[in-house]
């Protein structure tokens, strides 16, 4: 199956407004490589100033609420992120699942939220250190990506990240073969829910892919790109990700 590369970077907590010269200069390298879908998801104060200056690459948000509006204190409805310029939001970051006591349920209403205001879906999943250890990862993970799945999940709007937590911005990361035999746990437990349409969703590896990594891990029959934290912050360390994608 032919899946275009999908490469995305998550800029979390990062980002003033000097920093709209990186997104301007990787929106340069997506240019360069039409084969890669390139995209950055920015914090919120950026996404309006950053997607006038995003050149080839998509701009995203990294989480939006549920509901359409009403009384949600410091919430941003999809729809408010869609105007803004995000076409893509990612959900279920175990930044938030952890420290903002998301729910699968929760995760799975985001998603059909931001689909139905026209945005696309990266919907993460991953497993913690002690699960690994406890040699559980691949049924808890998979578990979790059907507990998280919207209703109508489909590849043309939406994807799925790999995040091991014990591999975010710790430069620790499985072996191939982990990596490997995940992403194809994974599309098994996609197909379960939604059939041959598995084969087209797009499943990303994330936790410290760099430069170095990147060609090996994108190399993986079922690894289709890669959610980028750290990497993703300059065009000069994302850059060979994106051409290692290509
Ligand atoms: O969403 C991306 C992320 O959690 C990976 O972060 O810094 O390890 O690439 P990092």
């Amino acid at each position: 199956m032919d899946r275009r590369k999908l490469v995305v970077g998550n800029w979390k907590m990062n980002g003033m407004r000097a920093h709209l010269d990186e997104v301007e200069a990787i929106g340069r390298v997506a240019a360069q490589h039409p084969a890669v879908e390139v995209g950055l998801c920015l914090p919120a104060t950026l996404i309006m100033a950053g997607s006038e200056r995003r050149g080839a690459a998509f701009i995203g948000a990294q989480n939006c609420h549920m509901d359409i509006s009403g009384a949600y204190t410091g919430s941003l409805s999809a729809e408010m992120l869609c105007e803004a310029g995000a076409s893509w939001v990612i959900t279920g970051h175990s930044e938030r699942r952890e420290a903002r006591g998301e729910t699968n349920e929760d995760i799975a209403a985001k998603s059909a939220a931001a689909h139905r205001v026209g945005m696309k879906v990266i919907l993460c999943v991953g497993e913690t250190i002690e699960v690994r250890d406890a040699g559980r990862a691949e049924d808890v993970v998979s578990q979790q990506l059907l507990a998280s799945l919207p209703e109508g999940a489909a590849a043309d709007w939406l994807a799925v990240a790999y995040e091991p937590i014990w591999a975010i911005g710790t430069g620790r990361i499985p072996t191939m073969e982990a990596v490997a035999s995940m992403h194809a746990a994974l599309r098994a437990a996609l197909a379960t829910r939604i059939g041959a349409e598995a084969d087209k969703v797009r499943i990303l590896y994330g936790g410290s892919m760099n430069g170095d990594n990147a060609a090996d891990l994108m190399a993986l029959a079922d690894v289709d790109g890669g959610l980028v934290g750290g990497a993703s912050l300059s065009a000069a360390k994302f850059a060979p990700i994106i051409e290692a994608a290509d």
